[in-house]
């Protein structure tokens, strides 16, 4: 059974951190490379406000950022609540939904990004999981045999964080009826969402139904993922007590991160994230090119900036993690950290530049 009480990035971070060598960093989710230049501006120009600047903003996000949010998104401004990154709109989604739902069940997928079933766990709730197919994806049936009455929440991401999948608008509307028919939510996770290089992606917005939370941030998009600038869409009859949780908890967010991100928001062009998909395309590319002189298995990713590989007869645990640091030089995920399914897996994260070596130093170790 896996433990996901506490989170492990930072577990093996520190122990490729401390090794006695030159060690390739693919643990986190860490972007390696430069945010919009509005960022940088707003951050800047923020310096010289006035005093009054400095001051709390409304607890729920700044009025020009939730109106530039919830145009973008085409929801009323009233849905959208400004949150410390798109974990806590994750976690305020959750504990409202198991508040107001029938059932302590949360369905989540295995393998799982581990702060949702972490989060389950804090919240007392009971995790029950459904394995993805062979791609990464979730079917809707598997979800709707593992479904009952006991279900409150159903959480999913896409671009999926740790398999690369992507779901489309029919999975995502299968995945809400399954919540909908036993009075649960949905909560879409759609951080990635700038990340799809399979032009399939859907935000489960476009499901326009009542039982869905959409989450996401700017933290992968914009490369800051320092900044804790990241939001929710709620249910209007949901949003007044998720405010009160986020009020009572956070009291506020941060007002200059809000101000940069409005300013990157507002100056930003399409192409800065055409450019870093592209970037990481071709760091997929040339990093699963090497997977393969490696002879390993791997899933080929549909979007976000993962990649997991198995390697024969060397499962994916926390003493093969650490081997890799001190034998090959590249620092990776176990698999087993994610759950069952694939804990005969790495996951790598595409934040260095020096992906392709990485994958070089794992074809000479398994040579
Ligand atoms: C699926 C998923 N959701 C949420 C987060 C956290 O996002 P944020 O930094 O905006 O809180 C991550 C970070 O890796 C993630 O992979």
């Amino acid at each position: 059974m896996v433990s996901y009480r506490k989170p492990q990035f930072f577990r093996v971070m520190k122990y490729a951190a401390e090794a006695d060598r030159d060690v390739i960093d693919m643990v986190s989710g860490n972007p390696d490379w430069d945010p919009p230049d509005g960022l940088r501006e707003g951050l800047r120009a923020y310096a010289d406000e006035d005093s009054s600047a400095f001051q709390y903003p409304a607890s729920h996000g700044l009025r020009a950022l939730r109106e530039e949010i919830a145009a973008r998104r085409g929801v009323d401004v009233g849905r959208v609540v400004v949150t410390n990154g798109a974990g806590e709109a994750n976690h305020l989604a959750m504990a409202e939904g198991l508040a107001e739902m029938s059932g302590s069940e949360v369905l989540l997928t295995d393998p799982v990004y581990p702060y949702y079933a972490g989060r389950a766990n804090l919240l007392n709730a009971d995790a029950r999981f459904v394995p993805v197919d062979d791609q990464g994806r979730l079917d809707p049936a598997d979800v709707r045999a593992a479904a009952s009455d006991e279900t409150a929440l159903i959480v999913i991401n896409s671009p999926n964080n740790p398999t690369g999948a992507v779901y489309g608008e029919d999975r995502k509307r299968a995945l809400a009826e399954v919540a909908a028919d036993h009075d649960a939510l949905l909560v879409s996770d759609e951080v990635y969402d700038h990340f799809d290089y399979s032009g399939r992606f859907a935000s489960a917005l476009a499901l326009d139904a009542e039982n869905v939370v959409v989450t996401n941030a700017v933290s992968k998009s914009m490369a800051v993922t320092g900044f804790r600038v990241g939001y929710g869409v709620y249910p209007e009859w949901l949003v007044d007590a998720v405010r009160t949780r986020h009020m009572l908890t956070n009291v506020t967010g941060s007002r200059p991160a809000q101000h940069a991100v409005l300013r990157a928001l507002e100056t930003t062009r399409p192409d800065y994230y055409a450019t870093t998909r592209r970037m990481l395309e071709d760091r997929i590319d040339a990093f699963t090119d090497a997977l393969d002189a490696a002879g390993a298995e791997y899933t080929e990713p549909e979007g976000a900036f993962y990649v997991m590989a198995r390697f024969d007869g060397f499962p994916g645990t926390y003493g093969n993690v650490e081997r890799l640091i001190d034998e090959a030089g590249v620092a990776g995920m176990p698999g087993e950290a994610f759950g069952e399914a694939r804990g005969d897996w790495f996951r790598f994260a595409l934040v260095t530049p020096r992906a392709t070596d990485a994958a070089d130093r794992l074809a000479e170790f398994f040579a």
